[in-house]
C-alpha cells in the first residue's frame, strides 16, 4: 500500500519534490495525496488543504516552507503523531519551541542533508566522539543581502572586492545573524554535537558563482573533510536545487530494499 504524502509549501523545492512524485518514474511506495499552500504557483492535481486536513490525510508530511511558518505546522503535526520530514533545519535553532513541542509527540522527525553533504560520515564519528565541528560556508556577497549582521554592522555587501570572513561564531549566534542562511549550520548541528559546539564561518566571495559549504569534523581516530558547491535554484536563487532532491534521495532511501545510510 503507498504511502500517502502531503507538502507544506510548493515552492522552489517542494514543487520540485511534488513533481517528482506526480512524475512517470515517481517513487517507489510514495503517492502525493494534497498539498498546502495558499500561495501554490503550479497545479498537481490534487487538493490544496489546511495544515489540520493535511495531518489527517496523509501518512507524511514534508515541510518546504519559510522558517516562520515552520513552527506552527510542526505544532500541528506533532499532537497529532504525523510523521514529518523538515527541509527548513534552521527553524530548529530560530524556534526552540518546536523542540519543546515534540517532547511528546510520537512523530518521527526526518532532516535530510538538503544543500549539505558528507553527514554519514558525521553520524559515524559522533559514535568515535566527535572533538571539533566546524562549517565554512562561501557565497556572493549579495547572497546576504538583509541578514541581520550586515544591517546591525552596516557592511556594504557592494564594497567587497576580494573573498573575507564576514562572520564567526557558533551556530547558535549564525542562527541570529544570518536566518536565512543557516539550514546547512543547523543541519550539521543536529547530526553532530549541537548547535553551541558547531562553529561557523560566513565568507563573502565576489568571485563565487555557486554556494559553497565545507564541514570539518574531527575525533580522536577520524577527521573528515567534506565541501559541495552548489549551484542557486533558478526558482528561488536563495535556495539551491540539490536541497528538493536530498528529500527525494531520502524518501527513495527509505522505500528502497537496500538502505544506503
Ligand atoms: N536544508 C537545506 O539545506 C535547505 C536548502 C535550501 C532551502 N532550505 C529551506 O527550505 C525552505 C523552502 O525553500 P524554497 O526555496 O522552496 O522556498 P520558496 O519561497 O520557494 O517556497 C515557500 C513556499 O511556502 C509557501 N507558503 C508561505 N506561507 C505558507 C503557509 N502559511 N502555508 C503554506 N504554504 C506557505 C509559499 O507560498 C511558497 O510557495 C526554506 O525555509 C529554505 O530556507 C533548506
Amino acid at each position: 500500500m503507498s504511502i500517502k504524502i502531503g507538502i507544506a509549501g510548493v515552492g522552489a523545492i517542494g514543487s520540485a519534490l511534488a513533481r517528482t512524485l506526480t512524475s512517470e518514474k515517481g517513487i517507489d511506495n510514495y503517492v502525493l495525496d494534497c498539498i498546502s499552500d495558499p500561495d501554490a504557483k503550479a497545479y498537481f492535481n490534487v487538493p490544496n488543504v489546511d495544515f489540520d486536513t493535511l495531518m489527517t490525510r496523509c501518512d507524511l508530511v514534508v515541510e518546504c516552507l519559510p522558517a516562520h511558518i515552520v513552527p506552527i505546522l510542526a505544532k500541528t503535526a506533532f499532537l497529532s503523531n504525523t510523521d514529518i520530514i523538515f527541509i527548513t533545519a534552521a527553524a530548529w535553532l530560530l524556534y526552540p519551541q518546536i523542540a519543546d513541542n515534540y517532547k511528546n509527540s510520537q512523530s518521527r522527525v526526518y532532516i535530510p542533508s538538503g544543500a549539505l553533504c558528507g553527514l554519514d560520515g558525521v553520524r559515524a564519528i559522533k559514535e568515535l566522539g566527535i572533538t571539533s565541528a566546524k562549517i565554512a560556508s562561501t557565497k556572493p556577497p549579495l547572497g546576504f543581502k538583509g541578514a541581520p549582521y550586515i544591517i546591525e554592522n552596516d557592511i556594504d555587501l557592494t564594497d567587497i572586492k576580494e573573498k573575507i570572513l564576514l562572520f564567526e561564531g557558533n551556530a547558535l549566534e549564525a542562527s541570529k545573524g544570518f536566518p536565512a542562511n543557516v539550514n546547512v549550520a543547523a543541519t550539521l548541528s543536529l547530526a553532530g554535537i549541537g548547535a553551541e559546539n558547531t562553529r561557523v564561518e560566513i565568507w563573502a566571495d565576489p568571485q563565487a558563482i555557486s554556494n559553497a559549504h565545507e564541514i570539518t569534523i574531527k575525533s580522536e581516530y577520524s577527521t573528515l573533510v567534506s565541501k559541495i558547491e552548489n549551484m542557486p535554484d533558478p526558482m528561488n536563487p536563495k535556495s539551491s536545487i540539490l536541497a528538493a532532491q536530498s528529500i527525494v534521495a531520502t524518501l527513495r532511501n527509505m522505500s528502497s530494499a537496500i538502505v544506503m545510510t
